[in-house]
Formats: structure tokens, sequence, C-alpha cells
């Protein structure tokens, strides 16, 4: 349990440099792919030196959009060396990624595409997945995507596949508490009843960010604060995992450091209010 922090995005590099972001939050997640070096490995210049003054102060988390677990071919070798070096130079506190796929044939489409949840994608997740912690020589955890398609194809709900994911593979998860609420707008599930089938001693990290209604459906945007029926699925989350490190993410229209740390502030609160002290156990 890190406590509370938030994702660091290139508007709040500044203020990272000069160790003024260590007091305001507990810990920091960045994308674990902006950190890579031109050759592969740790990166140089401006970007090391950010990721140095943050480490040296608060546990660094890093977070990976282009793992595609659910990609029918393997992870590339050359990423998995890569996120090494890196992983072996910062030490981070965890490694995540996304469930989902986003390759084929050699083309990236650079988006987190949903899987199909059947028992065939299920065997490909946990193959990439152990291959990819093997190269690590760490558990990775995985995320929840927010969708817009589903598939026919599926044979069980998302939650109960990302749990046997978890299982076979022995990883770990991070739950986005938006894409949860996301998703089951988009798909007509209960978001309830999707945080009521995940495992508990399983979840390692919590994510909490904004998004959109379009009218037809809604859409992941992290663009503003976190809305009430997100801090409400979050509350009834922490009564069913007790305390999680939780993480604002803001990526689009980047607030001031001070409107970021509010939400951040937010988090521990309620947190403390549901479940008591330990929940900020982060310390300050
Ligand atoms: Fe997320």
């Amino acid at each position: 349990m890190l406590g509370h922090g938030v994702g660091l995005r290139l508007r709040h590099y500044d203020r990272a440099l000069a160790g003024d972001v260590g007091r305001d939050v507990d810990w920091v997640e960045v994308v674990s792919e902006n950190f890579f070096g031109p050759q592969g490995g740790a990166p140089g210049g401006r970007p090391r030196a950010v990721l140095e003054r943050i480490r040296a102060d608060r546990p660094v988390v890093l977070h990976g959009v282009s793992l595609g677990p659910g990609s029918v071919d393997p992870p590339s070798p050359r990423y998995l060396s890569t996120l090494r070096a890196l992983c072996d130079w910062i030490e981070p506190a965890w490694v995540s990624d996304h469930l989902c796929w986003g390759a084929a044939g050699g083309h990236h489409a650079h988006e987190l595409l949903p899987l199909p949840y059947t028992e065939e994608a299920l065997r490909i997740v946990v193959e990439h997945v152990e291959r990819a912690q093997e190269v690590l020589g760490r558990r990775l955890l995985l995320e929840n995507v927010s969708s817009y398609v589903s598939y026919a194809a599926s044979t069980m709900p998302e939650h109960e596949f990302l749990m046997e994911v978890a299982r076979r593979a022995d990883c770990l998860v991070l739950l986005d508490v938006n894409n949860v609420v996301v998703s089951g707008c988009n798909h007509g599930f209960d978001p309830h009843e999707y945080v009521d089938g995940i495992d508990p001693a399983r979840v390692w990290q919590l994510h909490l960010a904004n998004h959109s209604d379009r009218g037809t459906h809604r859409f992941d945007d992290h663009r503003g604060p976190v809305p009430a029926e997100v801090w409400s699925l979050y509350e009834h989350a922490l009564r069913r995992l007790g305390p999680v490190s939780t993480l604002i993410e803001w990526d689009q229209e980047v607030p001031p450091w001070e409107e970021l740390v509010a939400q951040r502030d937010e988090a521990e609160r309620r947190a403390v209010a549901v479940l008591g002290p330990a929940a900020a156990k982060g310390g300050r």
C-alpha cells in the first residue's frame, strides 16, 4: 500500500525537476514508453533527470501502454528487454499494462483494443503475461480497459476473464474504477457486480479518472475531475478490497498541479472515511 498518487505528465516535469512533487503525493505513476531511451534501456537528458529526481523522493510505478498481451503475436523481445532495462535502472514499485490487444501481422494499432472473453483468448493472454513476467523478473499488474465494442463469441464476463488470467498467470490487477463505469454503461452490465467479482488479494492498484457522456456511449478521455459516479464506485470498491494504492489519471487538458493534488487529496479523504486512518498509510 503506497497511499495516494498522481500520474505525472509533461506539464509538471519542471515541478518534478525542482523536487516539489514528493511533498504533495505519496507516489507517482509514469508511462513506461515515455522513458525508453533512443537505443533501448534507460533514457538520457531531461526524462532521465525527471525520473531520477522523483525516484529520490517517492516510489515510482511504471505503467505501459504497448504490451498488448492479447495480440496473437507474442510480445516483442526488444520491447521486453527495453522495459527490463528501465526497471533495473529505476526500480519501480511495480509495472503494469492493459488487458487488451493492439497488434496484428506486424501492424500496431496504438490502441487498447478489447478482447473476446473466450478460452482461446485466455490461453494467449496467459502465455504472453507469463513470458513478460519471465523477462521482467517480476509480476505484472493488468488493467481492465474501457471498451466500445463487445464480441458475440465471448463466453464469460470481463471480470471473470480478468480473474482467470490473474489466477493462471499468477499476475496482479490494476482495477480502473472509471473504466468499469464506462464499460458498464456501454455494455449494460452493473459496475457494482463487476467489482464484487474481483478477488481482493489480486488487486494492488486502483485508477480514478473522468470520462465524457457522448449521448450514445461513454467515452474514456481522462479530461476533468473524477465524477460523482466514479467516486461512488471507488467507495464501494474500497469496502470490498480494503486499502489499495490509488492513482488519479488526468491526461487531456492537464490542470495546474494544485488541482491535480486536490483530486489526490479527495481520494485519500474518501478512503479514510470508508476504512479509517490505515487507508492513508502512504504517509506524507
Ligand atoms: Fe487507467
